[in-house]
């Protein structure tokens, strides 16, 4: 009689303990490591990139008195130091913070070829 139990059991035992280690989150993989840049939203980028940057590089990225931005396969890092820094005539710093992370997260989007 005890005996069918058993398997009941030792299947609660592992439910637990998955439900224990998923609350703990030990191998919680978005745990940024230390100075990786903030996760940034494309949607909110595109916002602060109209702000920010449109009246050079074009409403969205064509181009303009400022280099085309679309399809030029630009990564976070890169666009992150540029806006940083400057470039040419275009101003370092216009936007920092979460605008600086949602915006480089628009630009790398309209990169991609
Ligand atoms: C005043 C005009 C102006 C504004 C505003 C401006 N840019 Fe620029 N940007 C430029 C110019 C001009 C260059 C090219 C500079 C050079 O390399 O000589 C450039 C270069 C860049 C580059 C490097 C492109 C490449 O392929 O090398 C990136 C990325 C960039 N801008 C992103 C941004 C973002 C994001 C914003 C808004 C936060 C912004 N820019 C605002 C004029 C501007």
């Amino acid at each position: 009689m005890r005996r069918i139990w058993r398997p009941v059991l030792v299947g609660a035992v592992i439910a637990l303990v998955t439900f224990a280690l998923a609350k703990a989150q030990i191998f919680e993989p978005s745990a940024a490591a230390p100075g990786t840049p903030v996760a940034g939203n494309a949607a909110r980028g595109e916002a602060v990139f109209g702000r920010e940057c449109a009246t050079c590089h074009g409403t969205a990225g064509e181009g303009g008195s400022g280099p085309a931005l679309q399809r030029t396969s630009l990564d976070a890092s890169f666009v992150t130091e540029r806006v940083r820094a400057g470039a040419g005539v275009m101003p370092g710093g216009l936007v920092t913070g979460q605008d600086e992370a949602d915006v480089v997260a628009y630009v790398v989007g309209i990169s991609a070829p």
